[in-house]
């Protein structure tokens, strides 16, 4: 698919399909142009139907040789006092699935004249994440004949810049896109050494640093509890590590991911309802690799570390038992009570090697807990962390990034729940409250400034949104982005 820009008037470009949108509340400009040109009866057809321009509405329009588009494909966009580039996106993707069948589709640039050139990358990301769905196991592919998307602008517009915009959103979307496809893998296909691969495939294609640690390195001995929760599968554990590390770099940010390719739960096995999905108990880590290969495409001017501990978690001869006492690289005891709660045990080891490598910053992403899901709903990922601005910069980012993420406390009056009898601490709090302990526990394992954004509830969906079909979402990775952008 090819994305371009021009300066014209969409009745006069050679194209399938118009887009044009109109808000609740009027009709800008673009919308005017082509109505007038059409004599007047695009928007004597919209009256007669009664069309509402809700956003994500959309109405077909057949053109009848009036201008050159065959057709004209009008796009709601709401109210214009609640549209944000968030709108921009979800009014581009509704536009994407209604012209699949269009080979070539011209557009206004929705929301330009509220929200400037910044439209053009949140109207790719939408077009490029609604249209996506992962066939790769089908036979038969649902078909799309789009080709060419061109965004017409008026008139003495920053065509360089909106060329500039076009292609961030492209980045963005697709790195998305690459972590939505790693976290749709099925386990079997996707073993820890397979995401080993992918990483080291990153690596050699962006020219990144690579060091992955499997458990004959003299690294990983001392790495207890991600030994610990690997020893149950006949799949061995591997630390990545994946270094971008441009010449103008002015911070040094730690990613970690969680990368459990299968949560079976362990000797604490999960019922079968609970195990159902939990091969995407490893999208923490697609997020990390899809966002440091996005910031290596978008050169951004940051060193970052992607820190990925990669383990399946089943029930077999050796795995950890309940009540096992285990030690992390930092030398601290932990008490396994529950085999399940494994994500906090892989990630304190990576939070410990970050630490050891003299990162800035460290920003943690995990399908961690249930209960966040059960906190926040399944829109919202929950944010917790030791560093008050830097929570508040990373929420800002992902409100512009259009992903909700919510923060949550760590109150350390909860660190009670951690003590253990016979150990330094234990793997597990009560219910109540399970997403902050899990970010306590984690807590125990850094020495500066720290953010864990919990996934649990919205790696993965049931239901078709907006702009992500069912599955995995590839949640953080725009987040991450602008974060490290900004
Ligand atoms: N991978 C799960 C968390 C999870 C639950 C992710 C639902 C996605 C959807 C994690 O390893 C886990 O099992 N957590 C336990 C923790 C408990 C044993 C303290 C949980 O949430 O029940
Ligand atoms: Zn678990
Ligand atoms: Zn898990």
């Amino acid at each position: 698919m090819k994305y371009l820009v021009s300066v014209g008037s969409l009745p006069r470009i050679k194209a399938d399909i118009a887009a044009v949108g109109i808000f609740e509340d009027g009709a800008p400009a673009d919308f005017l142009v082509l109505d007038k040109s059409l004599e007047g009866s695009l928007s004597s057809s919209l009256k007669k139907e009664d069309f509402l321009p809700e956003l994500g509405k959309t109405f077909e329009f057949r053109t009848q040789g009036y201008i050159k588009p065959l057709k004209v494909v009008v796009a709601g966009l709401g109210k214009k006092e609640d549209f944000s580039l968030d709108s921009c996106r979800r009014s581009a993707s509704s536009v994407a699935r209604k012209t699949r069948y269009a080979q070539k589709i011209a557009t206004s640039l929705f929301g330009y004249e509220l929200l400037g050139e910044r439209a053009a990358q949140a109207y790719i990301e939408g077009w490029i994440l609604g249209s996506y769905k992962f066939e790769k196991y089908k036979r038969e592919k649902a078909e799309t004949k789009q080709q060419e998307l061109e965004i017409v602008m008026p008139r003495n517009s920053p065509v360089a810049q909106i060329r500039e915009q076009i292609e961030k959103g492209e980045i963005i979307a697709n790195s998305t896109i690459f972590a939505r496809n790693l976290t749709n893998e099925p386990a079997n296909l996707l073993l820890p050494s397979d995401l080993a691969e992918e990483a080291k495939k990153i690596a050699k294609k962006y020219g990144l640093g690579s060091k992955i640690l499997d458990p004959s390195s003299e690294e990983m001995k001392s790495m207890g509890l991600l030994l610990g929760v690997g020893s149950g599968s006949r799949h061995p554990p591997k630390l990545i590590h994946l270094s971008y590390r441009p010449k103008n770099a002015k911070k040094h940010v730690a990613l970690i991911g969680k990368g459990m390719t299968f949560d079976s739960g362990g000797l604490s096995l999960k019922s079968s309802e609970k195990m159902e999905g939990m091969k995407y108990d490893m999208a923490g880590a697609a997020t990390v690799l899809a966002t440091i290969k996005g910031a290596a495409e978008l050169k951004l001017p940051v060193r970052i570390s992607a820190i990925i501990p990669v383990a399946e978690n089943m029930p077999g001869n050796d795995a950890m038992r309940p009540g096992d006492v285990l030690k992390a690289s930092n030398d601290k005891t932990v008490e396994i009570v529950s085999t399940d709660a494994e994500g906090r045990l892989i990630l304190a080891d990576a939070l410990c090697y970050a630490c050891r490598q003299g990162v800035d910053e460290i920003i943690d992403v995990a399908t961690l807990t249930g209960a966040c899901a059960i906190a926040l709903g399944k829109l919202s990922s929950g944010v917790m962390g030791n560093n008050d601005p830097m929570v508040e910069k990373l929420l800002e980012a992902s409100s512009s990034a259009g992903e909700y993420m919510w923060r949550l406390p760590l109150y350390k009056e909860y660190k009670e729940q951690l003590k253990s009898e016979i150990a330094d601490i234990k793997n597990m709090g009560d219910k109540e409250g399970g997403a902050l302990t899990a970010a306590l526990f984690l807590q125990e394992f850094v020495d500066r400034p720290w953010i864990h954004i919990d996934i649990a509830g919205t790696a993965w969906t049931e239901k078709q949104l907006d702009y992500c079909s069912k599955g995995a979402t590839g949640v953080g990775v725009r987040t991450l982005l602008e974060y490290l952008r900004r």
